[in-house]
């Protein structure tokens, strides 16, 4: 019968003989695969398991901090890297949004493996790989055509030459999440929307920069914050704001603005393949609209996205 507490002590026990007294070292992004991954294998290895947590710039508002400090309270060997500067500056009058794309995958496998390589003696790498990414990358070999670029950390092992740690590989998303609240993950870390690699960079449209992460982390966070608070957030599939490069007249006391525009997005999905947009309710929207134009200056206006997919996407980039 599998039970989550039955997987993880079966888990812990093969984790344990397959690494010995090697040396693990894995990237973890807050999201729930790599850290229900993480915390199976430190379950296991303990402090022989090395995790890397980097701050790209393009994270939701605090959540750099917020995620470390969850990580530190569930015992994991985690170092925390800041190089949000570094992105920004890659990411410096790029606007295209496969562009954008490389620009972060790569400058992260670069500050990984930089990182890694301070870790002596490791020979393993752990992922956060679960079933659904196993049939995925198989079809990757086949006719399909590569609509967006999907870089999480896929590039890593072949040129690490690390072999590959992967508890979860034959695990559903709902097992998954089982087994993390089992583990005493907090249950908003478990319930988390999926979030893409590049972050809000595919959530600006255009040129990123510092200015506008800071404008989008505002409106985002008031959104995702109403979500939860209206008990909508747990019936959508995902959300977030985009920033347009639309800047339009609005006023403001008796003064004339002319600021950024924000596009709310919400959808209901079984898994990000099609998608319809979720119908909010308007009062719900209305108060989310005059919160974040009241109180981030910058955007005056805000829209709500009402496309599907297909043929939208779920991201506008
Ligand atoms: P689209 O926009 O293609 O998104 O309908 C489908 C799902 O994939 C996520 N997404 C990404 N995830 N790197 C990621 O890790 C990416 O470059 C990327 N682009 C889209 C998106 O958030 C949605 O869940």
């Amino acid at each position: 019968d599998w039970t989550p507490a039955h997987f993880i002590t079966d888990t812990i026990e093969a984790l344990q003989k397959r690494i010995g007294s090697e040396q693990v070292v894995m990237a973890i992004s807050g999201g729930v695969d790599s850290t229900v991954a993480a915390t199976l294998i430190s379950r296991a290895i303990g402090e022989n398991l090395h995790c890397i947590f980097v701050d790209n710039g393009v994270l939701r508002k605090d959540e750099y901090e917020t995620v470390l400090a969850t990580y530190k309270k569930l015992g994991l060997n985690v170092k925390g890297i800041d190089a949000k500067e570094d992105f920004y500056k890659k990411l410096k009058g790029k606007s295209d949004p496969e562009k954008k794309r490389k620009v972060i995958g790569k400058l992260f496998i670069d500050i990984f493996q930089k990182e890694a390589k301070k870790f002596k003696g490791v020979t393993l790498l752990g992922q956060g790989t679960i079933y659904p990414d196993v049939i995925e990358s198989v079809s990757v070999h086949g006719p399909s055509v590569t609509i967006k670029s999907h870089h999480n950390v896929g590039g890593l092992p072949k040129k690490m030459h690390l072999s590959l740690v992967e508890p979860l590989r034959s695990l559903f998303k709902d097992e998954v999440r089982k087994v993390g609240l089992e583990l005493g993950i907090p249950e908003e870390l478990i319930s988390r929307h999926p979030f893409p690699g590049p972050g809000l960079a595919i959530r600006i449209l255009g040129e990123v920069t510092e200015e506008k992460v800071d404008l989008l982390q505002r409106a985002d966070d008031i959104y995702v914050k109403a979500l939860k608070e209206h008990k909508l957030y747990a019936t959508v599939w995902q959300a977030g704001a985009i920033l347009l490069p639309v800047k339009s007249v609005g006023v403001m006391g008796d003064e004339r603005t002319y600021e950024f525009t924000v596009a709310l997005r919400a959808v209901t999905s079984v898994d990000g393949m099609t998608a319809d947009w979720a119908h909010l309710p308007y009062d719900f929207l209305a108060r989310v609209s005059n919160e974040i134009i009241n109180s981030v200056r910058g955007i005056n206006r805000v829209v709500y996205d009402i496309s599907s997919k297909p043929p939208a996407t779920i991201e506008w980039e």
